[in-house]
């Protein structure tokens, strides 16, 4: 099986790892980008381009042909710059065909009918269950992992996959199940169709959250190293006891900080709302959480 060269990015704030992946024995030099960050202050409501620059800068410098850029889910926690990069640097902007439930249970909170668009044609390919495609000279497939939410989906990349906030790494566990949508149930479920993966097969997250004084952030593990060590859904757990588990860990819990702007801006790929007057606008529905 091929493998993918991976350079990941960690954005502090959000604690969001992104990753330009791409084939070392392409002539073409064709990558994709997965899971980017637009920085955004609330208080001030100002975007900066900050971390997507990073990376804009690396492919430059490497001389990448951005032939996909790809989110593996609509993010609560962080705007998607997909829709700044492909500007700057082309490439095709995709998200699984699940994405329209997301549409349809949020546009209403935000009632955002006026700018974003219902059937998805915002991004420019909406996968189906394990589609398979490519990346550079690589093979790569879909899978679909809900349970954070119902359109979470899996990238698998040669022998990379990436997973999103399907798991975490072993020590933090798995993505919160709370959101519209989410099922810890589900969120199981996809555990064991990525645990089918070979155990060689290098995993990478969407976030991280180091149990503090333990280590730094990491984005990299294995489906082997999940099978036998992730603290939430190793083998050895059973459905009822991780269901149990994850609507404890999830009772409570903060909303967070970025959900509001992050939803409405994630729904049409990175940009803000219409704008009036030369302003753009993001909408703070009150008392819906
Ligand atoms: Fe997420």
């Amino acid at each position: 099986m091929q493998k993918p060269t991976v350079r990941a990015f960690f954005d502090e704030d959000t604690a969001t790892w992104s990753y330009v992946v791409w084939s070392a024995t392409d002539p073409q030099k064709r990558c994709a980008i997965i899971d980017s960050v637009l920085n955004f202050d609330l208080p001030s409501c100002t975007s900066s381009t900050r971390s997507a620059d990073i990376i804009i800068a690396f492919i430059k410098e490497k001389q990448l042909v951005v032939e996909w850029i790809l989110e593996t889910h609509i993010h609560a926690d962080h705007l998607t710059a997909a829709r700044y990069l492909q500007e700057r640097l082309g490439g095709k902007i995709a998200i699984s065909k699940h994405i329209l439930a997301i549409i349809a249970t949020w546009v209403p909170v935000f009632q955002t009918q006026e700018d974003t668009k219902l059937d998805g044609s915002q991004f420019d390919h909406l996968f189906a269950n394990d589609e398979q495609f490519t990346v550079a000279d690589m093979p790569a497939t879909i899978l679909h992992t809900p349970g954070h939410t119902p359109a979470d989906t899996t990238y698998v990349i040669g022998n990379a996959v990436f997973v999103g906030d399907a798991i975490f790494l072993p020590d933090v566990g798995s993505g919160r199940c709370d959101f519209p949508g989410g099922s810890a149930e589900h969120s199981y479920d996809s555990s064991r169709r990525l645990f089918a993966l070979p155990d060689e097969y290098r995993l990478y997250v969407s976030h991280d959250y180091p149990p503090e004084h333990t280590r730094g952030p990491q984005c990299m593990t294995t489906i082997g190293e999940q099978k036998q060590h992730n603290i939430r859904l190793h083998l050895g757990i059973s459905k009822e006891e991780f269901i149990r588990q994850r609507q404890h860990d999830d009772t409570g819990k903060a909303v967070p900080q970025l959900l509001l702007p992050s939803i409405q801006v994630n729904l049409r790929n990175g940009q803000f709302g219409k704008e009036v007057e030369g302003t753009q606008f993001v909408k703070l529905p009150v008392n819906k959480f």
